[in-house]
């Protein structure tokens, strides 16, 4: 290869229990509970120029979701020689491309296939580098288009776990209806999108629901939150029904590799004028000026 040579994503350099080595080299195996139950939990990283963007705030996350499934074993030792955010450097300063999303899965680790917990868990730690494309000028200026299903996952939903095929079959909705999103509700009220929070603008009002264990706490979400605090934009978070949905001028969805899209048209019909509005223009403009802030202060 030369030096300028882009990796193929065969050659990617992962780090598995305690290894750094080519992804196509990382093997686990076929009993551990993350294969046999979806026993995990997981985070996506976004990185800008390698620095990675608020890690702290997705370590908490993970944290807080480990203690959620029960897999008690701290963070530090699952890492083990290393510390964690050692290991997020090190998969960064090798990744092929400046940016990007760390994948960081942790498993309750091989045991026997019976569902109660084995008594001393081993688990598994996988970090892998995965390409981040920022939205084109396409979907800036024209928006996307969404649909809705009801929300039919489980309780739990504030885990970041690997159990994903509810999301799964969610997602895989809009992608038949040619869409980017699935929006959720559940008994007429917005939960959050199939893999993305969710806001909208409403009599110039941000609005957006509550945190609960219907939605995953988005790292996005909140920034979102402080820059409308900041910014001085009307919002209110607050409970929302499928009726102010529907009437909404301004549908957008967050997440770290989505950052914010406009929805511009939910179910086949226009969303306000069918076009970005001004508030998420102002918006994204915050957001960007935001990310360039904090990565030229190198701080997460
Ligand atoms: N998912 N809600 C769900 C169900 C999600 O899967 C995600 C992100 C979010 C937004 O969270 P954040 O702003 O912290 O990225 C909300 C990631 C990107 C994924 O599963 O790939």
């Amino acid at each position: 290869m030369t030096d300028d040579a882009v990796p193929t994503v065969s050659a990617t350099i992962v780090y598995l229990n305690g290894e750094y080595l080519p992804l196509d080299q990382a093997r686990i195996s076929v009993m551990d509970r993350g294969f046999l139950f979806g026993d995990g939990v997981y985070e996506v990283i976004p990185v800008y120029d390698r620095q990675p963007f608020r890690l702290d705030a997705h370590l908490h996350r993970l944290q807080q979701s480990l203690q959620g499934i029960r897999l008690n074993t701290p963070l530090d030792d699952i890492a083990g020689r290393e510390p964690i955010q050692q290991i997020v450097a090190e998969i960064v300063a090798q990744a092929p491309w400046p940016d990007m999303g760390i994948y960081l899965q942790i498993t309750r680790g091989p045991g026997p296939r019976d569902h109660a917990f084995p008594n001393t868990p081993q688990p598994t730690l996988f970090l892998m580098p995965l390409a981040l494309g920022s939205p084109g000028a396409a979907i800036l200026q024209n928006g996307v288009a969404a649909i809705t299903a009801i929300d039919n996952r489980w309780l739990r939903c504030n885990l970041k776990t690997t159990s994903l095929l509810a999301n799964v079959l969610l997602r895989q909705l809009s992608v038949d209806a040619e869409c980017a999103e699935t929006i959720l509700l559940r008994e007429g009220w917005l939960t959050e999108g199939s893999a993305s929070s969710v806001f909208l603008v409403h009599d110039g009002v941000i609005q957006t629901p509550p945190e609960s264990e219907l939605m995953l706490p988005g790292i996005t979400y909140e920034i979102l939150l402080e820059l409308a605090r900041c910014e001085g934009m009307p919002h209110q978070v607050c409970p929302i029904s499928e009726e102010v949905l529907r009437k909404a001028d301004e549908i957008w969805i967050t997440s770290s590799t989505k950052e914010i899209l406009a929805v511009t048209r939910l179910d086949d019909h226009p969303v306000g004028s069918g076009q970005p509005g001004p508030v998420y223009r102002r918006m994204l403009a915050a957001y960007q000026h935001y990310k360039r802030t904090v990565m030229r202060g190198h701080t997460a």
